[in-house]
């Protein structure tokens, strides 16, 4: 079974490849689990993956909540995680056992890959150049193949590399601020190029937009994911001034 959670599509890239060469077709969309509040059954040596973008270095707090309380039947013979990052981890495999430990599970294996950065909502915050881009999908095509040998190996450890400096900082207090202060769809605006398509709607993990009188309407339980920005085909959703001429970026298949 492989959980999975993914804004931009980066992530869910990952759960993808890994779903096709590990020959796992049982993939759980976790926003869509968590709606229904779905129980997860593991039958005798079935194993476990989760996989999920690195948010404010850490785990996201949706995809947290639902390790912690979600219902579990029977225990997963191997589990493994692979977040994918634009930049660093920070404490993300320290908080993903903590969030595992409350169901009494242990995480065998964490895997982190960088791919294109997608949080563009501060100053100072952009995406990265088309050829950094491509420099980090290419890199994570190509250790894929390595970290699907040894998952198949039933392999243990942290393999992350993308750790960083000033972890504590990082993931302890800066991450509580992040998710008080800056976490909210109050700042979205859409300009007068919207063609009331409902891209942004259809896309939207946590089924946060509603297409009223053809213009979207943000209804409060966002994550920032900016699934929303990315994929609208007019570019006409902003996060205030901050992502104004910033571009547009996610995961397409053939990238
Ligand atoms: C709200 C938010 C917070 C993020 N925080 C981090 C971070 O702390 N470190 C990092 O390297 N990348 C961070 N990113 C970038 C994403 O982790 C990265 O682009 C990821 O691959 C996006 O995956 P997705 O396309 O599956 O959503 C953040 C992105 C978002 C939207
Ligand atoms: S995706 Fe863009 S154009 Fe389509 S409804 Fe949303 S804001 Fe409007
Ligand atoms: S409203 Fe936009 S940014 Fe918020 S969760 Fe939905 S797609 Fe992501």
């Amino acid at each position: 079974m492989i959980l999975w959670y993914s804004g931009c599509g980066n992530s869910r890239f990952v759960a993808d490849t890994l779903s096709k060469e590990l020959g796992d077709d049982s993939m759980i969309f976790i926003p869509e689990a968590a709606r229904q509040a779905a129980a997860l059954e593991f039958g005798p040596d079935e194993a476990l993956g989760i996989v999920f973008p690195v948010y404010s270095w850490s785990v996201p707090k949706l995809v947290s909540e639902f390790l912690r309380t979600v219902s579990i039947k029977g225990k997963p013979s191997y589990i493994f995680a692979a977040c994918t990052c634009g930049d660093q981890t920070g404490l993300t495999y320290e908080h993903l056992c903590k969030d595992l430990s409350k169901q009494g599970l242990q995480l065998d294996a964490f895997f982190s890959f960088q791919m294109p950065e997608t949080y563009i909502n501060l100053p100072g915050f952009s995406l990265d150049t088309p050829e950094n881009a491509k420099r980090k999908i290419d890199g994570t095509k190509e250790s894929l193949s390595e970290v699907i040998g040894l998952i198949k190996q039933r392999a243990q450890g942290n393999y992350d590399k993308l750790r960083g400096s000033k972890t504590f900082l990082k993931s302890n207090i800066l991450k509580p601020l992040f998710y008080g202060l800056l976490i909210t769809d109050r700042k979205f605006t859409v300009s007068d190029a919207c063609i009331g398509c409902g891209i942004c709607a259809k896309n939207c993990p946590l089924q946060n937009i509603t297409i009223e009188n053809d213009r979207p309407k943000w209804n409060g339980h966002c994550t920032n994911c900016m699934s929303c920005y990315h994929r609208c085909p007019k570019n006409a959703i902003n996060f205030g001034k901050n992502t104004i001429g910033k571009g547009q970026y996610y995961y397409k298949q053939g990238d």
